[in-house]
């Protein structure tokens, strides 16, 4: 835990637990204690589901981008909790997530499941999506047109989710949803508006498996996202 300077014990312990390549059980552990509920699937959650259910089943047929209609194997809608508080928005899909039709499931997104662990959450609590749904081929980069026509789709999940706190992930998620061209770099660390909820832009997790030194920035970001949310998780 060298160069951490970090004063509180418990924010080391929880930096030490970010940092770490393996282990999630380790990891700082969630709440355990459930929530009351006057009952198991409220009104709001059947609609949100509903909607989200409709919405998925016209992305699924979605051949607007030719070249990746063609070349993919799913369509990756997203997934998580439809009343999340807390919705992660990446890039495009991988190779392992076209092949399991899930996003954040290849080396990122177990990067992924430790940075929301970190933040005392769990997958199920958050939901993850990207802004274009398809694999772009060879993983290359996501074309204008293409975020044109799938940026539509990503709006309507966070119409329909409303979560209360937006993370996204690295340049083209950032760009997206702030509708700016500005980097990465100076537009992360701080919350921007996003139809009324809180949008926070931070490093993507494929981009710190290859630059780890820069971790210490995005578990800053997360504190703030932690903060932001309070009891709302
Ligand atoms: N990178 C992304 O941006 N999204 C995924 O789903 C996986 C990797």
């Amino acid at each position: 835990m060298k160069n951490m300077d970090a004063k509180d014990p418990v924010e080391a312990e929880l930096f030490y637990r970010f940092l770490k390549e393996e282990g999630i059980g380790e990891i700082y552990r969630t709440q355990e204690t459930p929530k009351p509920q006057a009952n198991p699937a409220p009104a709001a959650a059947t609609g949100a589901k509903n909607d989200l259910l409709m919405l998925r089943d016209t992305v699924l047929k979605c051949a607007k981008c030719a070249e990746l209609a063609a070349t993919r194997k799913s369509v990756v809608f997203g997934s998580g909790n439809v009343t999340a508080a807390l919705m992660f928005v990446g890039e495009a899909p991988g190779y392992e997530e076209d092949v399991q039709g899930l996003p954040f499931v290849g080396p990122a997104g177990q990067l992924l499941t430790k940075i929301i662990e970190s933040i005392g959450l769990e997958r199920k609590q958050v939901f993850i999506a990207n802004v274009l749904k398809c694999r772009p081929p060879q993983n290359r980069t996501p074309q204008p047109e293409e975020i044109l026509n799938c940026e539509p789709y990503l709006r309507e999940q966070i119409e329909r989710i409303t979560p209360r706190v937006l993370c996204a992930f690295g340049t083209f998620a950032a760009q997206t949803l702030h509708k700016t061209g500005e980097n990465i770099s100076s537009m992360r660390g701080r919350f921007y508006d996003y139809h009324g909820a809180k949008l926070l832009c931070t490093y993507h997790p494929a981009y710190l498996l290859r630059n780890p030194g820069e971790k210490r920035k995005v578990w800053e970001d997360m504190k703030k996202i932690r903060q932001e949310l309070g009891e709302a998780v």
